[in-house]
């Protein structure tokens, strides 16, 4: 009871969301985005209190919702899902943890026609643009204080006209863009780096997702979605086409990537983002391309995952103390 005291009082002076039991072990720590959206977002920080074993659990972000009522396959389709990943890991009294938890990529706002507004599309009574791409999912990461990553759950892609974004995945290699052409699509990360550059100008490319090791290729130019960033930039998300980014047709932030080295979705006639994760999802060239899924990585044992296994739109990371 005492050590249980010990620690509630050294938590909630971190105000962390603490929970005394779960059929885990007991949570010692339960982070999610706590109402924070879009490009940026905080790195948290624990102290492991006591020296044990511990599991950890992480589920990256959605992707973007692509909506429009004309053009090629009208309809809403929807990013993919963040990947879940877990695994147990014994970690030393006094290791700070740097965690990040992955934001939803943003949805496609460009107003019809493509128009400089401040107004919504709704405001305006018009469709959102057809060909406007969807912002990918962050990724979950959990990495010491000296950079030593302990795991990832991957983003999912954001979703363009005619379809759905890629899963965050389960393995740690990210997946390739999907949509109406294959010559248009591009090839996800693997090995920690970020999707396939992408500077495809004759039409607009969507951001990658980031990889643990370093963030993609720079955009070509404003219209295009930019790449996530990786660690060395914070893991902030993409920023979106012109267009698209909210400043000029829908509510801000518009297709941006979400915090966790999601890409950002580029305007109209081009492809959505990718997913962060350990390594990142690639997007395509052109329009109809939904973004490809982050990969995953555990660094523990009893390691498992699945791909596509959060059901909800944003990441979160659980720290439960086990027994002995
Ligand atoms: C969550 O957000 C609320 C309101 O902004 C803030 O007071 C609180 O400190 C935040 N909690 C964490 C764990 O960041
Ligand atoms: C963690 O927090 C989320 C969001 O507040 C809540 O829905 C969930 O039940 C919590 N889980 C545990 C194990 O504490
Ligand atoms: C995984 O853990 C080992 C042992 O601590 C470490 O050497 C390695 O760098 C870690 N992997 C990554 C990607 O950080």
């Amino acid at each position: 009871m005492a050590r249980l005291l010990q620690m509630y009082v050294a938590l909630s002076a971190l105000s962390f969301n603490f929970v005394t039991a779960c059929q885990d072990g007991f949570v010692v720590l339960n982070l999610t985005t706590n109402g924070s959206k879009g490009r940026f977002g905080v790195i948290q920080h624990f102290t492991v209190p006591r020296t044990r074993r511990y599991k950890i659990k992480a589920w990256g972000a959605r992707g973007g919702t692509h909506s429009s009522n004309y053009g090629y396959r009208p309809g809403i389709y929807y990013g993919g899902k963040g990947a879940f990943q877990e695994g147990i890991f014994t970690l030393t009294e006094g290791t700070v943890l740097n965690i990040v938890v992955g934001h939803r990529g943003g949805d496609s706002v460009e107003v019809k026609g493509g128009r400089y507004t401040s107004k919504t599309a709704a405001e305006l009574g018009l469709s959102v643009e057809d060909n406007a791409g969807t912002g990918g999912g962050g990724g979950s990461f959990v990495y010491t204080s000296s950079n030593v990553l302990l795991l990832t759950a991957g983003g999912g892609g954001g979703a363009s006209a005619g379809y759905n974004g890629v899963d965050g995945q389960a393995g740690t290699s990210g997946t390739g863009s999907v949509g109406i052409d294959s010559s248009k699509s591009r090839s996800g990360g693997t090995g920690g780096l970020p999707g396939q550059c992408n500077k495809a100008g004759a039409s607009y490319h969507g951001g990658v997702g980031a990889g643990w090791v370093s963030q993609g290729c720079a955009r070509a130019a404003s219209p295009q979605g930019e790449t996530g960033g990786s660690r060395d930039q914070g893991w902030v998300g993409g920023r979106a086409g012109g267009m698209n980014s909210g400043n000029n047709g829908g509510p801000p932030p518009g297709a941006v990537g979400g915090f966790g080295g999601g890409g950002g979705g580029s305007e109209d006639n081009g492809a959505s983002g990718g997913g962060g994760g350990y390594s990142g999802g690639g997007s395509g060239t052109h329009q109809n391309q939904a973004g490809g899924g982050g990969g995953s990585y555990c660094n523990g044992s009893s390691c498992s995952g699945a791909s596509g296994g959060n059901s909800n739109d944003d990441g979160m990371v659980q720290i439960f103390a086990l027994p002995g």
